[in-house]
């Protein structure tokens, strides 16, 4: 089977590190999980009003999220919580109540910050309202990836000393995906 993994990034920020982590994650997948990173920021500000009507950016991202077979959410840590752009997306996607994209979708939670506790609140935050949605997540390993010098190396992908914790956990991130597939 092929499975498509549709990825959010929870920073909008042309140099991310989030967004560097989200590609060099896709690169440690088995060939056939195939990744797609979400556009969340030209979605409006979520307004319960326009639940009749949502956009056209809401529409195809809730398409895309429907389609896929995995989710996969890469996020820094704003003020000890997900950055707002990324619950606003969240909000989107779980509306009108009844027409969630999310129910029954299984995913994984990372991120990578400057800071010492690696993104760990945001990603708490991240699982409660995921739960609420009837999103599974993977529970083990956890990553709390620490974005210092080396972590990525000169291509982008994950530097020498944290190449195998990550892609232990992106093994047990594919098994998570392919088992909940079923
Ligand atoms: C931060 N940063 C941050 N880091 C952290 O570990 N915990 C936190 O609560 C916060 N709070 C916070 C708030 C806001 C508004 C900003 C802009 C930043 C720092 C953050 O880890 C750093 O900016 C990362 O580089 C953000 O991730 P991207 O954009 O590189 O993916």
């Amino acid at each position: 089977s092929q499975y498509a993994i549709a990825v959010f990034v929870g920073s909008l920020r042309r140099d991310s590190f989030n967004r560097k982590l989200a590609t060099a994650l896709a690169r440690l997948a088995p060939a056939e999980f195939h990744f797609h990173q979400l556009e969340i920021g030209d979605l409006p500000l979520y307004n319960q009003d326009d639940d009749a009507h949502q956009a056209q950016q809401v529409l195809r991202l809730k398409a895309e999220v429907k389609s896929a077979d995995g989710l996969l959410f890469v996020t820094p840590e704003y003020n000890r919580s997900m950055p707002g752009v990324l619950k606003n997306a969240i909000d989107h996607a779980s509306r009108p109540y009844g027409h969630s994209a999310f129910a029954g979708k299984a995913a994984g939670v990372i991120g990578i910050s400057v800071g010492a506790i690696g993104t760990a609140l945001a990603q708490q935050h991240l699982r409660t309202t995921l739960a609420y949605l009837d999103v599974a997540t993977l529970g083990q390993p956890e990553a709390f990836l620490h974005a210092k010098e080396g972590f990525f190396d000169d291509d982008g992908n994950i530097g020498a000393a944290s190449r195998e914790f990550v892609q232990g956990w992106m093994d047990k991130y594919a098994a998570f995906i392919r088992a909940h597939a079923g």
